[in-house]
């Protein structure tokens, strides 16, 4: 090869590298373009263990189920899970009470088990992401038995008081503060003749974060799993750590009557107070140290859940002062702030809100579904699955599902009281339980239409089996020519792409039930999803929100569509675009200027120069531009 063809390679490749590195979304972190780090794109999978798959036939979800279905995880494109707690607990919150912060809930399996599922997980590709419960422990805990024996060193590990005395001799508890789940945050203890905090069941009595001991104990705990080769946490109702000292009475919200109700006050002394996000620079700090000591290993992340305001989470995601705290502060926006009835704008709000309040350099994060709440097919109806999966997995940054929702699975409402075991529902009593049961949306996973949906040989599950696992499974689901699992997993095929990790991000509503968001790379296609969110069929005229005549191409659309993979919706004259009800698309743009004329001239040149070295440099350089997948770093150490 002359001295001419090899300057030439050079000035491509700077050219190539010049034009791809010229854009950054400002969206998705990234030091470099080349690189994102692996939690910044991903997709989290949230497995309930409970309701996954039971290996021994008692009924009840285990390790050795979810490692059996590792595979599965890794089928479908999915390169990182979180498990609802796996610790030893009496389970009166099925699991969110935990006895032994450092075992394995024997129902679950053994710490062999769960070294095998870590194991299996990291040959398949996996990282596993641990929930981290710090608010409180279980009444069954050693902690907790010591502290309310007084036992020297536990004394103040809870929050105890003597509580007011009234003139009749009688006690009550310090102040009106509410339990999440129904009645005084206060219990009486007989031992201890004093009064402890719960703010979610009385078998869950809140750990003081103020003692220094509790902080160090709790950090023992994340060290502990750390090198066990989790990759991070989850971290449990962050925002309830810590409570205002004074205990003041909290005021009334004037948003019911019931003085036992949690909504009866607002939760000024009890939530989000600053000390909160002190402890999550804390543990970021933890986190942090431990991956620079362990420099081979994944980035070692937090994911914080809190139910709090704009600004509050921004804030996890850094301070004022630049301190970095949660990785990735779920964002519950299309959980908490849209509804079935929502229309376009309500969407593009929402999206916006999250963007703009994110500090820059940060990974967006959307979560769709959780144990905590109705399912999607539940919350906006069954046609909305495929459309709400597109919106999740195409907007950028992170995205986390709860398990079940690549199928639609749809939440059992018509469970029994006497089949009731979720606490709150059980607080509120039978008249009242099915408005807040959180058991609909936790029922088995639906592997095929085989005796208990696949999920377990047992005569009887933990929580009853969804009748409609018959045709709502799995199995079917794989052999169908469309369906929703086939379209979420498309979905997730077309989000390893480059331009979906680094594309430029453009929103807007296309009228009141219609919404698009377009995602841009320079030299390349673009991606533009919309979505109908309304019962109606709707005519969509694309032509506004594109800034040329294009072609556009159908690259993903739900089991309802009108259209298939491949067609074309809108030739150069302009056209019309027809969304089934409640359904969504996903289209690229064919612009036909996927290159820059100074680079169309020098690919010119170089193909009728007729070198095949350069010419196959050309073809990787936009292979590799356009396909290369994110860079996962295996190392689990
Ligand atoms: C979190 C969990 C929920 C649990 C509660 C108390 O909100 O997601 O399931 O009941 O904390 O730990």
């Amino acid at each position: 090869m002359t001295i001419a063809p090899l300057i030439k390679i050079l000035l491509f490749s700077l050219l190539l590298q010049q034009e791809s590195g010229s854009v950054m979304s400002g969206l998705v972190k990234s030091e470099s373009e080349d690189f994102i780090d692996w939690w910044q794109h991903t997709v989290f999978y949230q497995i309930y263990p409970r309701s996954f798959k039971d290996s021994n036939g008692d009924g009840i979800g285990d390790l050795r189920g979810i490692t059996s279905q590792l595979q599965y995880l890794a089928d479908t494109g999915i390169s990182a899970t979180w498990l609802s707690p796996i610790f030893q607990s009496p389970m009166v919150d099925f699991g969110y009470d935990i006895s032994d912060y450092k075992a394995i809930q024997p129902e679950y399996g053994t710490m062999q088990d769960f070294e095998e599922l870590i194991d299996t997980a990291y040959n398949l590709g996996i990282k596993v992401v641990l929930d981290f419960v710090p608010n409180h422990s279980s009444d069954k805990h050693e902690w907790f038995l010591k502290s309310a024996a007084k036992e020297p060193g536990y004394e103040d590990f809870y929050v105890w008081h003597d509580g007011l005395l009234q003139d009749n001799g009688t006690r009550s508890p310090p102040n009106n503060w509410q339990s999440v789940f129904y009645g005084s945050a206060w219990e009486w203890h007989e031992g201890r003749q004093q009064y402890y905090l719960h703010q979610f069941t009385k078998e869950q009595p809140d750990l003081n974060f103020r003692n220094p001991k509790v902080v160090q104990a709790m950090d023992n705990v994340l060290l502990f799993w750390l090198n066990k080769g989790v990759a991070g946490f989850r971290i449990d109702a962050v925002n309830h750590l810590f409570e205002d000292d004074t205990l003041q009475d909290e005021p009334l919200s004037a948003k019911t009557q019931d003085p036992l109700s949690y909504d009866y006050t607002r939760h000024i002394y009890t939530k989000d107070l600053p000390e909160v996000l002190q402890m999550v620079q804390h543990w970021r700090k933890l986190l942090d140290d431990f991956s620079a000591k362990h420099p081979k290993g994944p980035t070692r992340i937090m994911m914080t859940e809190a139910y709090a305001g704009l600004t509050q989470l921004a804030d996890y995601y850094e301070d004022v002062s630049g301190t970095k705290g949660s990785h990735l502060p779920f964002n519950f926006h299309f959980i908490t702030d849209v509804k079935g009835d929502s229309d376009a704008r309500d969407y593009v709000y929402n999206v916006e809100k999250w963007l703009i309040y994110m500090p820059r350099g940060h990974a967006a994060n959307w979560v769709m579904g959780n144990h905590d709440n109705p399912r999607v097919a539940s919350r906006f109806g069954p046609a909305s699955v495929d459309a709400m999966n597109m919106l999740l997995l195409t907007l950028p940054g992170v995205a986390v599902t709860y398990n079940g929702e690549e199928l639609g699975m749809q939440d059992y409402r018509e469970i029994s009281w006497e089949d009731t075991v979720d606490p709150p529902a059980k607080n509120v009593g039978e008249e009242l339980y099915k408005e807040v049961s959180r058991d609909p949306e936790r029922t088995p996973f639906q592997w095929n239409n085989k005796k208990n949906a696949g999920f377990s040989d047992s005569s009887k599950t933990w929580l009853p089996v969804h009748p409609n696992y018959l045709e709502l499974n799995l199995e079917a689901q794989k052999a169908a020519n469309k369906s929703h699992y086939k379209v979420y997993t498309d979905l997730i095929e077309l989000r390893k792409s480059a331009i979906m990790r680094l594309g430029r991000f453009d929103i807007e509503p296309l009228s009141r039930w219609v919404f698009a968001f377009k995602r841009e790379y320079p030299n390349f296609e673009s991606i533009i999803t919309i979505i109908n969110v309304s019962d109606e069929e709707q005519l969509v005229d694309l032509s506004e929100f594109l800034s040329q005549p294009k072609k556009l191409v159908v690259e993903i659309c739900g089991v309802d569509s009108n259209y298939k993979y491949g067609d074309i919706i809108l030739g150069d004259g302009g056209g019309q675009l027809n969304l089934a009800p409640r359904g969504g698309i996903v289209l690229s743009e064919r612009s036909g200027r996927i290159m820059s004329e100074r680079r169309r001239t020098l690919v010119k040149q170089l193909v009728k120069s007729g070198n095949v070295v350069l010419v196959a440099l050309l073809v990787y350089n936009l292979w590799r531009h356009k396909w290369t997948k994110v860079s996962f770093n295996q190392q689990r150490f």
